[in-house]
C-alpha cells in the first residue's frame, strides 16, 4: 500500500477493521512502530476531529507530528504544469511535495472540494499532486470526493453495535444552509458496499450522489419509507451532484426528529460531526440514548491508527 487515498487502497479492509478494534482495546500495543518517524499533517481546510484524532493516532504509535494550516501559513501553491508563475501562487506543488518529503516520513492532507467545478474536484488535484510528487506515503484526511478515515471509523462503530440480524442501514440526506461536499456520503457508501447489510440511501430528488459511487444501491426519495425498520440512521447533508454545488432546498422536511426516529427499529443515530443542531437533527435525537456521534468521533483515533500501522507494515 503506497498511499491511503481511498478504502480501496487497503490491502484487506477486514484486517484493517480488525486492527482498529485491537488498537482500541490496546492503543499502545505498537507504541514504538513509528519511533523516529514524523507524520506531517497539512490542512487546506478547518478540522477538529481529524486534526486531533490523527495526531493522537500517530502519537500512540510513537510518531512525531508536524501540523501546518497550509491555506493561511504556507506559500500559495501552483498545481498547473508548464505555467509562468506570475500570479499570487508562489510555490509549485512539485517542490512543495518534494520538500515536505525531506522532513516527514508520511504526509496526511485535508483538501475539500471547491464545489465550483465538478471535473476539477473529481480530479483530486491537491491530493493526487502530492501523491505524484512526494516520495512518501500520502494519507487522505478528507478530499474533494472522499473521507475514508471517517468511513473506517464508522465501520468500527457499526461493528460495535452489531445487531443479531442483518442490519438495515440508511444514509439519509438532511438539510443544511450551506453547500456541503459529497465526501462523507461517498466514503460511507463505499464502505457499506463492503459490509453485509441492507443499505439504502434516502435523499430528495435532485440530491442523488455520484452514480459511479452509488452503483446499484437502492435510492429512495421518501424519507419515511426509507426509515421504516432501520437499525442505523446516518444523517448527512450534501449539495446537489447533478446541479453541481447547488443547494436546492433548505426547508426542515428532511430533518431527523424524534417522530422520524420512531419509524425505525429503535435505530442508532450516526453523524460524522460537526452537525448543525435543529437543522440536520433535533436536539432530542442528538442528545438521546441512541446517538452514536461521540463514539464515532472517538473511533476516528483507532481508524487512523490502523491506517498508519498498515502503511508502516506495507511500506
Ligand atoms: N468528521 C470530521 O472529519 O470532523 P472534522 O471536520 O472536525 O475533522
Amino acid at each position: 500500500m503506497k498511499h491511503f487515498i481511498s478504502l480501496n487502497d487497503l490491502p484487506n479492509f477486514e484486517q484493517t477493521l480488525a486492527l482498529a478494534k485491537q488498537l482500541k482495546a490496546n492503543p499502545y500495543a505498537h507504541e514504538t512502530a513509528g519511533k523516529r518517524k514524523t507524520l506531517g499533517l497539512l490542512f487546506f481546510n478547518p478540522s477538529l476531529r481529524t486534526r486531533l484524532s490523527t495526531q493522537k493516532a500517530a502519537q500512540n504509535l510513537g510518531f512525531n507530528t508536524i501540523v501546518m494550516n497550509f491555506s493561511n501559513e504556507a506559500w500559495a501553491l501552483e498545481f498547473e504544469d508548464g505555467t509562468e508563475m506570475r500570479g499570487i501562487r508562489s510555490e509549485h506543488v512539485r517542490e512543495a511535495a518534494a520538500v515536505v518529503s525531506q522532513y516527514c516520513d508520511m504526509v496526511a492532507i485535508r483538501a475539500f472540494a471547491s464545489l465550483n467545478n465538478k471535473e476539477q474536484d473529481e480530479a483530486e488535484i491537491v491530493l493526487n499532486s502530492f501523491a505524484k510528487y512526494a516520495s512518501i506515503p500520502v494519507i487522505n484526511m478528507e478530499s474533494a470526493t472522499g473521507h475514508p478515515l471517517q468511513s473506517l471509523a464508522d465501520a468500527l462503530t457499526l461493528e460495535e453495535h452489531a445487531t443479531p440480524h442483518r442490519p438495515k442501514v440508511v444514509l439519509s440526506w438532511a438539510p443544511h444552509p450551506k453547500a456541503l461536499p459529497h465526501a462523507v456520503g461517498n466514503s460511507f457508501t463505499q464502505m457499506m458496499q463492503l459490509r453485509d447489510a441492507d443499505y439504502v440511501i434516502a435523499n430528495p430528488e435532485g440530491y442523488e450522489l455520484d452514480p459511479k459511487i452509488t452503483k446499484n444501491i437502492p435510492i429512495v426519495h421518501n424519507q419515511e419509507e426509507a426509515l421504516a425498520g432501520a437499525d442505523f440512521i446516518y444523517a448527512k447533508n450534501w449539495c446537489s451532484y447533478s446541479q453541481y454545488g447547488e443547494v436546492l432546498r433548505t426547508d426542515a422536511e428532511w430533518m431527523l426528529t424524534l417522530e422520524k426516529m420512531a419509524l425505525t427499529n429503535n435505530a442508532k443515530f450516526m453523524h460524522c460531526l460537526p452537525i448543525r443542531r435543529n437543522i440536520v437533527a433535533a436536539d432530542v435525537v442528538l442528545d438521546g440514548p441512541n446517538s452514536l456521534v461521540i463514539e464515532q468521533a472517538n473511533n476516528r483515533t483507532f481508524a487512523a491508527q490502523a491506517v498508519l500501522k498498515t502503511l508502516l507494515d506495507h511500506a
